[in-house]
């Protein structure tokens, strides 16, 4: 297998004692690095996701999006830049714009973070300082469109995760009410669906009915704001924790990667809508003669780069600014 490609080796070259560089610049380069994974000396990695890195603070956690992709449940081996920093930088949007759900977020903000974590540059902007909760063992999912598996589902049985809806519903439409499809949270392999009967045998009434009416409020708020942005937001997840009794909204919120954006100026109902920013790794990944089992071929530079605009576009589009710490 060819080797990944990765950017920081060159830029490792340009940090070398004898370069001109002032340290400020030395930094900011350091801090544009994409990358796919992190450790740091003193810190203890608690958790390596698809995505992101967790890291063990005591009260707190310290959650760093890396740069990774994933496209058919395969981690690919090419870092995405800013992808991290947009992730990151997406979910404490919302997070603040929705301040009527208590969520987990302590900081945010780099210069916030304690002296010991401002040593490591390359967290700024990607990373935020959390606090540890108990997750719920549901994943909140919202659709507000028919499209995916519900669609699938509906053309067999004309019901979405058992949920009868009215016939005649094409593909991509969206759905007369937002439907709260919650699902398992499993630790390995897919999560499955849930009926919400299950979903209150889990959680609890109250922690149930609770999660479902704040998913259907964050999301049908968020979707409203996006639309006059230019972005269609399909469907979601959330996840909520549990952290002395109250209920805290955890996790990444209403990015590319928990949800399905669509630019709206390319929906059409009856077709399915194409990603916001996956498209062109998915379209490229379907010329190749790959199987979809791991290990993912690298992608292509021009792939790589349009991937990172679309992050970057979404990013702009949704909080009306440029990203911090790029
Ligand atoms: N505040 C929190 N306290 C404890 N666990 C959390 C908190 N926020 C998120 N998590 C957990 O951290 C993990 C996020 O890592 P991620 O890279 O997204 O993994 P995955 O590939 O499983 O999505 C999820 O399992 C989520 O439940
Ligand atoms: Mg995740």
């Amino acid at each position: 297998m060819p080797r990944a490609h990765h950017p920081r080796e060159d830029l490792f070259n340009t940090l070398k004692p004898s370069s001109r560089l002032s340290l400020r610049a030395q930094l900011a380069i350091v801090r544009a690095m994409p990358i796919l994974t992190c450790d740091f000396p003193g810190l203890k990695k608690i958790r390596s996701g698809k995505v992101r890195e967790i890291f063990d603070l005591g009260e707190h956690l310290l959650f760093v999006a890396t740069d990774r992709i994933s496209a058919f449940d395969c981690v690919l081996p090419n870092p995405i830049p800013h992808k991290g920093a947009v992730l990151t930088q997406i979910s404490a949007f919302w997070f603040e714009k929705f301040g009527f759900v208590p969520n987990h977020v302590v900081t945010a903000n780099f210069s916030e973070f304690p002296e010991e974590l401002r040593r490591f540059p390359e967290l700024r902007g990607r990373s935020m300082i959390v606090k540890k909760s108990q997750p719920l063992a549901v994943e909140c999912i919202v659709r507000g469109y028919l499209v995916g598996s519900g669609w699938k589902e509906y053309q067999q049985r004309g019901t979405v995760c058992g949920q009868r809806l009215p016939s005649g519903i094409q593909q991509a439409e969206k759905l007369p009410e937002t439907l709260f499809t919650p699902s398992t949270k499993a630790e390995s392999g897919h999560d499955e669906n849930i009926s919400w009967d299950e979903c209150r045998g889990i959680v609890g009434d109250d922690v149930a009915n609770k999660v479902r009416a704040y998913s259907i409020r964050i999301y049908e708020e968020a979707r409203a704001y996006a639309a006059e942005r230019g972005i269609i937001v399909a469907d979601t997840k959330f996840e909520f924790g549990l952290r002395d009794g109250e209920i805290v909204w955890i996790d990444e919120c209403l990015t590319p990667d928990s949800s399905r954006f669509w630019p709206a100026d390319q929906y059409a109902v009856g077709a399915n809508p194409p990603s916001y920013d996956k498209q062109s790794v998915r379209d490229y990944l379907e010329t190749l003669d790959w199987d979809k089992t791991p290990p993912a071929p690298p992608l292509p530079e021009d792939v790589i780069a349009k991937t990172s605009d679309k992050y970057l576009e979404a990013f702009r589009l949704i909080t009306g600014r440029g990203l911090l710490g790029d």
